[in-house]
């Protein structure tokens, strides 16, 4: 039986999804509920291109990783150019609905911890953020449960017969990214040999960029959107997410600039 395009995308039950709580109903609330919800799919497009991308690099496909890796990056910028469209909206206007969100936030988005799950930063106390058993907990406890996209590229060196050191080899493929000193030689050696593996690294240099570049335009946007109010997830606002700002997702691959 054939399908139509609205039954296959389901764009009824999508176009039902935007409900404005402010009253009166503010203009550019409809605005604000878009970008969030088209964030949140690219979230899952994020979690699922890396998940992919990170059993390509454990199985030493470096040719495939690279694309899978390319079109993450492209989403990433994407999803960065977005923080443009929000910008339109004015302060006085997103203060004629924020009251109404009351405590909901960004902050609370259980996909953006597991996509930091994923890149390394494993605070797995952002977990008990969410009620027990709750779909979100429930959903982050397994994210917990996978490697991470380091120990991924950890795989693929050794896979390409690079020597990698014991340390890394040996540590728990879902713990925290760190840096790791004695990795950190052998990634110069990579980067003075022309090849797929230095690619990589700059794609992996590219993608943490794009990361932090996100972390510095929604903090921009923060400030001249509600200054140094405190946000409405409970932290000091402004404060808060600067401090979230300039920490790289792999250490390794900007610690050893200066060295090169
Ligand atoms: C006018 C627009 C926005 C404002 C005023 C705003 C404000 C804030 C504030 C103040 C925080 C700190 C936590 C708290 O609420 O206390 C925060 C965190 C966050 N926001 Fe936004 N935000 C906006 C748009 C967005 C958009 C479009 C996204 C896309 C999903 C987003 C995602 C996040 C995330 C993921 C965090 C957690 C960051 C972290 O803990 O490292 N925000 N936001």
């Amino acid at each position: 039986m054939d399908i139509t395009y609205g039954q296959y995308l389901k764009v009824q039950e999508l176009l039902s999804l935007q409900q404005p709580v402010g009253t009166p109903v503010e203009h550019d609330e409809t605005l604000f509920i878009i970008i969030h919800q088209v964030y949140e799919l690219w979230f899952k497009q994020q979690l699922h291109e890396g998940q992919h991308l990170r059993e390509l690099l454990a199985q030493g496909r470096l040719e495939e990783a690279a694309s899978t890796l390319a079109r993450m990056l492209k989403i990433l910028k994407t999803m960065v150019a977005q923080i443009d469209v929000l910008e339109t909206m004015t302060p006085v206007s997103f203060l004629a609905f924020r009251n109404f969100l009351t405590n909901a936030s960004g902050f609370q988005s259980w996909q953006f911890r597991a996509f930091e799950f994923f890149l390394g930063k494993r605070n797995l106390k952002v977990m008990e953020r969410y009620p027990a058993a709750s779909a979100e907990r429930l959903a982050l406890e397994e994210h917990a449960k996978l490697p991470t996209l380091w120990s991924g590229f950890i795989q693929c060196l050794a896979k390409m017969g690079e020597n990698v050191p014991t340390s890394a080899l040996q540590r728990e493929a879902t713990a925290a990214t760190i840096s790791d000193p004695e990795l950190q030689e052998l990634l110069l050696r990579v980067y003075h040999k022309p090849g797929p593996l230095r690619g990589m690294c700059e794609m992996l240099v590219d993608f943490d960029e794009g990361i932090q570049e996100w972390r510095y335009r929604h903090v921009k946007m923060v400030e001249r959107t509600i200054g140094t109010k405190t946000g409405t997830g409970g932290s000091s606002g402004v404060d808060y997410l600067r401090a979230t700002l300039f920490q790289p997702s792999f250490p390794d691959l900007w610690e050893i600039r200066s060295q090169l």
